[in-house]
């Protein structure tokens, strides 16, 4: 069974070839969890970082559909991973209780599958706050 607790990559299928294009995709059995919201963000300027904030419950899954994403992920337990996401057919599985801090080429066109409807009480957006509850998992 997959570890929910830590970051990973996913690989989605790809179907197709250089000389007719390519379609990627993923059935809800070959997700870590039953998606409830789609997002996406772009136009990004490449001087914004985006994120800053964690999620008491929220997972997700990030896809650059275009462009390339670097996703730095911080773990309840203090560990930082860096994710670099260049190609559509490839995803990070974020858990639940880690700070994300994301940057965009100008082109990139960031897709969200996430696990919770939208919910502003979801958030820890205060490091601080985050750091606070790394002490308390020590
Ligand atoms: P936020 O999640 O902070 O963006 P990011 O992590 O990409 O920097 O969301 C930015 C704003 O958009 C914030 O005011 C909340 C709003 N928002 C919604 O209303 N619904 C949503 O599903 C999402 C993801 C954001």
């Amino acid at each position: 069974m997959t570890d929910k607790t830590k970051p990973y990559l996913i690989n989605f299928p790809k179907i197709g070839e250089s000389s007719l294009g390519y379609i990627s995709l993923t059935e809800k059995e070959n997700l870590p969890f039953v998606p409830k919201r789609i997002y996406w963000t772009y136009y990004t300027p490449e001087d914004v970082v985006r994120g800053n904030h964690s999620h008491y419950e929220l997972e997700q899954i990030l896809v650059a559909v275009a462009g390339k994403v670097t996703v730095t992920i911080i773990t309840i337990e203090g560990t930082e991973h860096e994710f670099i996401l260049d190609s559509p057919d490839k995803g990070v599985f974020i858990p639940k209780l880690c700070w994300r801090v994301l940057k965009y080429s100008h082109n990139a066109v960031q897709m969200c599958i996430a696990s919770l409807e939208y919910s502003e009480s979801d958030y820890i957006r205060s490091y601080d706050e985050f750091k606070k509850l790394i002490k308390k998992n020590d």
